[in-house]
Parts: structure tokens; sequence; C-alpha cells
């Protein structure tokens, strides 16, 4: 070990394609944590060298917390390389490039200014939509001047099922497509965040409630609910659910559900959530055709998009 050095936990090949100078980079306020890491903002000096053509200043640095498990790097180190392989669309949070050389691992990916889809569609309901007092928790007063209406709002269901039909294309499972995993980028432009995360599904933490106190297992298709079964299609069921978040400016969907087994039979006895009051039939239909118990009936991506597009031709 050379003692001029910082000590390394761990070391990384140097991937050329990739590597970005540490020294551009100038970390700021954090944007958000979870339990295996941190999001952090950063500011590159000039246009980041590397491998992005972005002009972008600012990005975001994904990075393992200081009371990391080797578990914890293992993750964000694959999250990094199925970044690398699923390559670029507009639809979803690209990677920049990485800093894995001579200090702790840093995957820099695109930043979104305008943060999570869930928050801001609060922040956007429409006047006297706001709902006062949530017991989730949520401030809704925040004063918004941009008003989205159903048709901007099925455009960001069209953009999100975009980027859906890409990953599901590169055989990527989202395995967590819901609301607070989109991010909102410049242009409201809709980003799937957390696409190369590795979910432990046989983890049993994961079928309890998440650090916001809400259960993640309420955007699961029966068959993972069930069987721990994931493909596109029950990402399809997850988009369903995701729909129907967008279509409420971001409600908590089936609030009087407490547990998985109490979803499970919900489900099973052909039960479904209401169609939203502000969305038109046309949208219900889409979200309900997600909801098919049987995941081969179920639009896939691909279908999704063109029966999107459709509506947003007949709505303008
Ligand atoms: N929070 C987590 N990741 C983010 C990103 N890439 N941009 C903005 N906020 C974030």
């Amino acid at each position: 070990m050379d003692p001029t050095q910082p000590f390394n936990e761990y070391e990384f090949p140097l991937d050329s394609n990739w590597e970005i100078p540490r020294e551009q980079l100038d970390l700021g306020s954090t944007l958000g944590e979870g339990a295996f890491g941190r999001v952090v903002m950063a500011e590159a000096d000039g246009k980041l060298l590397g491998p992005s053509d972005t002009n972008e200043r600012i990005v975001a640095v994904k990075m393992v917390k200081e009371e990391h498990t080797d578990a914890d790097m293992a993750s964000l180190v694959r999250e990094m390389e199925v970044m690398k392989l699923i390559g670029k669309h507009k639809n979803i949070i690209n990677m920049l490039g990485c800093c894995t050389q001579n200090g702790p691992l840093w995957v820099i990916v695109e930043y979104a200014p305008h943060g999570n889809l869930k928050d801001f569609l609060r922040e956007h309901r429409p006047r006297g939509q706001q709902r006062r007092s949530e017991s989730d928790g949520y401030l809704d007063d925040k004063a918004s001047q941009q008003h989205f209406g159903e048709k901007e709002l099925t455009g960001f269901a069209y953009q999100i099922a975009r980027g859906m039909e890409y990953l599901a294309s590169r055989r990527c499972i989202h395995r967590d497509l819901a609301a607070r995993n989109i991010l909102v980028g410049d242009g409201y432009v809709m980003k799937i965040a957390d696409f190369g995360l590795a979910r432990d599904i046989q983890d049993t933490e994961y079928y309890r409630k998440n650090t916001n106190g809400r259960l993640p297992i309420k955007w699961m298709a029966p068959e993972s609910l069930q069987e721990k079964f994931y493909d596109s299609q029950s990402d399809v069921w997850s988009y369903g659910v995701l729909l129907w978040e967008i279509m409420t400016y971001g409600d908590q969907p089936y609030p009087q559900i407490m547990s998985a087994e109490e979803l499970y039979s919900y489900l099973i006895t052909g039960q479904r959530m209401d169609k939203p009051n502000q969305c038109s039939i046309n949208i219900y239909i889409v979200m309900r055709q997600c909801w098919h118990f049987d995941a081969c009936a179920r639009p896939t991506f691909t279908e999704l998009v063109d029966n999107l597009e459709g509506i947003l031709k007949q709505a303008s």
C-alpha cells in the first residue's frame, strides 16, 4: 500500500470509458438518503470531462453511507454496472460517469431539479383539491403557479411508459415502479430512477413499511405478493398504480388496506380502486387493463405507449 495515498477500503478496476476526474466535482447538499445509500448534489467546474455529452453543470452523486456494509457497496457497484449496460434514454435517469479511483466510489447521474413525482404532484394540486392535513405528513400548501390538467398528466404517464418500454426492451425489471421513484427533470421531463437497484426480494423487510411509513406492497402485482415473481408484466401492474397516483395528484393508494394479506384478498376477490374524480374513462380503462389478475392479459409497455399516444392525440 502506498502510504502517501489516503486509505481506501475497496479497489476498483479503472474503466476509462466512464471515469471522471473527482477533482472536477464540488459536493453540495444531500438530495436523498435511503436504507442503502445517499444521493448528493454536486457542481462540475466547467464541462464534465469523461464520457458524457452533457452540458449540465449540476449533477447528482450516488454513494454509500459512512456506516455501510460490504453488501451496500456491492449493491452500488452492481447498480453502476447495470446503468452502464442499459444505455441512454430521455425518460430514465442516465449515468454520466463515475469516480472509482483514489477515494470513495461515486456514481454520477443526471440531476432532476423538480424532485420526485409524488411530491411534485402534491405541490401542484389544483386549488381546492389541496388536502389540509393528511396523516402521511405531506405538505400540500406550496404555492403553485403552473397548472397541470389531465392532458399534462397524461403526457407525464406517456413519458414514463416510454421509459419503461425502453427498460423492458433492455431486459430490465424495475420491481419498485411508483411515483416516489420517478424524478422530474428540466422541462418537466419524466425520468425513471433506481432501475439498476438490486432489490433483495427475499428479504422480509422489503414487505414492511419503508422509511416514510408506507407499504411498498401496494404497488405490487398479485404474483409478486404471492410468489415473489417479478417480470415486465408485474412492472405493468405497478405502472397502473402509478397512473392512479398521477391522476389523483399523488394520493395514497388503498388507504384502508394495512397488510399484504389484506391487499391480496382484496385483489383476488376482484376488487380494484375506483376511478379517480378528475380522470377520464379512457385513462381509467388503461389502469384497469394494467390490473388484470392474469399477467398475460395486461398490456405490454409498447401497447401502453401506443394507447396513451392515441389518448393524447384525441385530447388535442
Ligand atoms: N434525489 C435522488 N436522486 C436525485 C436526482 N438524480 N436528482 C434530483 N433529486 C434526486
